[in-house]
């Protein structure tokens, strides 16, 4: 009897921590994205072939002549409708040396990076503010927790890349800067002199760094 109380005990704290996509009720729905229907998701597309599931956008590296050094190249529903209601996407990061993707969260998955090349220094932050950093080679693994702000950079002289994996169709990148220093519209500058401790001429001054290049 304990033991059975035990299992069922065990089994509702599975189901009440399991907290990915949702999963799928059928074999495939690929997403129709041009449907114009507001759902959780996508709508399924009626006929579908092969290239619903294909996508070659991360074979060969990505331009990296970016203002961080660094490109994101998605492999996720977006790309591939076929990936809708399955609950995982990859993603290729291209790393100029000195190149940095820049403190983000992704509000929907966890992510692995596994080093295509090179070497980067990556780490997140736990809500403790702790953080938990390392330097990544060649072929080696490294965990960002769903939700926790995280960077990779390329300390190295030589380029680096990345392949990542996502327990969501669509994770939701959401850059630290950019979302408080280039929102539209902008965060008002008095929420971000307190929050940060600065004036109003240090705030004005990143979001200036942040503005589209012209
Ligand atoms: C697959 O379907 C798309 C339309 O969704 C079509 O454009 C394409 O030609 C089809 N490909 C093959 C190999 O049948
Ligand atoms: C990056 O380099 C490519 C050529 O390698 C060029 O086409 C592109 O305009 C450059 N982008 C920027 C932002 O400089």
């Amino acid at each position: 009897m304990a033991a059975l109380i035990t299992f069922y005990f065990l089994l509702a704290l599975v189901s009440f921590t399991n907290a990915a996509d949702p999963d799928m009720l059928q074999d495939l729905c690929v997403a129709n994205t041009a449907a114009g229907i507001k759902i959780n998701g996508f709508p399924c597309k009626d006929k579908v072939n092969e290239t619903d599931f294909f996508f070659a956008g991360i074979a060969k590296p990505g331009a990296t002549n970016t203002t961080f050094g660094s490109l994101v190249t998605t492999a996720n529903v977006e790309k591939i409708p076929g990936l809708n209601t399955l609950g995982v996407s990859m993603a290729r990061i291209d790393y100029a040396p000195g190149g940095l993707n820049p403190p983000h969260t992704h509000p929907r998955a966890t992510e692995m990076v596994f080093v295509l090349e090179g070497q980067l220094d990556v780490g997140f932050i736990t809500t403790a503010n702790v953080l938990i950093s390392k330097t990544i080679m060649t072929g080696e693994i490294f965990v960002f927790p769903r939700g926790l702000i995280h960077f990779q950079k390329n300390n190295g002289n030589v380029a680096a890349a990345v392949i990542s994996a996502f327990n969501s169709q669509l994770p939701g990148t959401q850059q630290i800067g950019a979302a408080l220093f280039a929102a539209t519209p902008p965060v008002p500058d008095n929420v971000l002199t307190k929050a940060f401790q600065v004036g109003t001429k240090e705030v004005e001054k990143i979001k200036s760094r942040f503005a589209p290049k012209k």
